[in-house]
């Protein structure tokens, strides 16, 4: 089948596939071994993920649908009985191994990977997780894709908190309610001391997801642990399907000014209309509301938030239906494309290689596709038939190559774990 459609010399797209779980382990013992020259106490992992729906929600007080990937990173560590701390990864640094001391871990004293793993050692003591900074090692390794817009950081902070959790503290993330502390500190490292001003939802998808499920997460300021999340089934393979992620390998320098921007857009809208966070626009009134706003960029922004929280509804209800993802696939396709036009049109944060990563992976007989995460380069995601995705990938690679753009990087995201120990 489809011979004609493929050239003969056409070599097949690039996929990343995730490392199984004992494999990601051995690797970082080994890193472990090599570079600090011990055993480690243990490995611990987290995932990447991608947002199927909810984009720049969160720090919107609003609702995020993100789901665990198989990709994860790896985490050997061991605490130490004194305050230094030595951190060495497989994919920063060139093999060097980055020491430091625990009193020397916090806002404006680290940048980059040690803030990821030493800043997360320092917020877990600011919030009380932990009693004191603890010296600690740890050696890193992941398949998550780097840069990707795949939350590649957020897979190494929670991996360290749930290892410092069981190793220097009480093992809060036995349970849901003490992860989500532990998802607090890892917002607080990223926020404080590397510095990305970005929100909760790769942390709570890293350290509260469910395999074969999607996250539903609520961001409503005050609600309980149980209050903000819950499991929404997402069986991709009963249903036929699979959710093929485009890596475009656009380059994405502009993002953390450029988040920083939306993020503030939205906090002084949000003043200027009275509310809380742009959750408490009522959607029935926000043509209204959008009258009040002093100019047409704030007015964009602030659309785009409030109908990104209602697909997020529509999206849940429809999974949840009793007839569920089957039946509903191609409603749930046209949600994706709804997101992406407003994330492109109304938030402004796509860049060509992703809307034509999604005009390509749509034209090949996607069901859906949208960009995923915080933007200005990343990853897409489609809904595509299962068995299809080889086809829509060379489409995509095609589209790319037409427009002299780098080859995009293809992975299928069934939905994963959240962070654990290894056996
Ligand atoms: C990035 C941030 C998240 C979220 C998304 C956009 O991934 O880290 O907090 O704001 O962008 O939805």
């Amino acid at each position: 089948m489809n011979q004609q459609r493929t050239a003969p010399t056409e070599a097949p797209p690039s996929w990343a596939t995730a490392w199984t779980p004992a494999e990601g382990a051995a690797r970082a013992r080994a890193l472990f071994r090599e570079r600090l020259g011990h055993e480690p106490d243990g490995v611990w992992s987290a995932p990447g993920r991608v947002n199927l729906i909810g984009e720049h929600t969160d720090y919107n007080g609003g609702l995020c649908l993100p789901t665990a990937l198989p990709h994860r990173t790896y985490v050997a560590l061991s605490v130490r009985d004194d305050d230094r701390v030595l951190l060495t990864s497989a994919q920063a640094d060139g093999g060097a191994v980055w020491e430091g001391r625990t009193d020397r871990l916090g806002p404006g004293d680290v940048r980059g990977f040690p803030a990821y793993t030493g800043g997360v050692a320092w917020a877990l003591d600011h919030d009380g997780v932990l009693a004191g900074v603890p010296g600690f090692e740890a050696a890193v390794d992941a398949c998550v894709p780097f840069g990707a817009g795949l939350s590649s950081s957020a897979s190494l902070s929670t991996a360290v908190a749930v290892a410092l959790d069981e190793d220097a503290g009480e093992a809060v993330s036995e349970t849901d309610a003490g992860r989500v502390r532990l998802v607090d500190a890892c917002v607080r490292a990223e926020n404080d001391v590397a510095g990305a001003p970005t929100g909760g939802l790769d942390q709570s998808a890293a350290l509260r997801s469910a395999e074969g499920h999607a996250l539903l997460l609520d961001f409503r300021p005050g609600l309980s642990p149980a209050q903000s999340a819950r499991r929404v089934p997402f069986d991709l393979a009963a249903a036929g399907l699979e959710l093929l992620v485009i890596d475009t390998r656009a380059p994405h320098e502009l993002a953390d000014g450029q988040y920083a921007q939306r993020r503030a857009t939205c906090e002084a809208s949000a003043r200027t209309l009275g509310v809380a966070t742009l959750r408490d626009v009522d959607p029935a009134g926000l043509e209204a509301a959008l009258d009040t706003l002093p100019d047409d960029v704030s007015r964009r922004r602030v659309r785009h938030v409030v109908t990104e929280v209602a697909r997020v509804e529509q999206f849940v209800a429809l999974l949840e239906s009793p007839e569920g993802l089957a039946a509903h696939a191609s409603e749930l396709g046209d949600l994706f494309v709804a997101s992406h036009r407003s994330l492109r049109d109304d938030y402004e944060v796509s860049c060509p290689e992703l809307d034509v990563a999604v005009d390509s992976a749509l034209a090949a007989g996607a069901l859906g596709a949208r960009m995923t995460g915080g933007g200005f380069g990343g990853s897409a995601i489609a809904i595509v038939p299962a068995g299809t995705e080889q086809d829509v990938a060379r489409a995509v690679v095609r589209a790319f190559a037409e427009r002299g753009f780098a080859e995009p990087q293809f992975l299928t995201a069934e939905p994963s774990g959240p962070a654990h120990r290894e056996p």
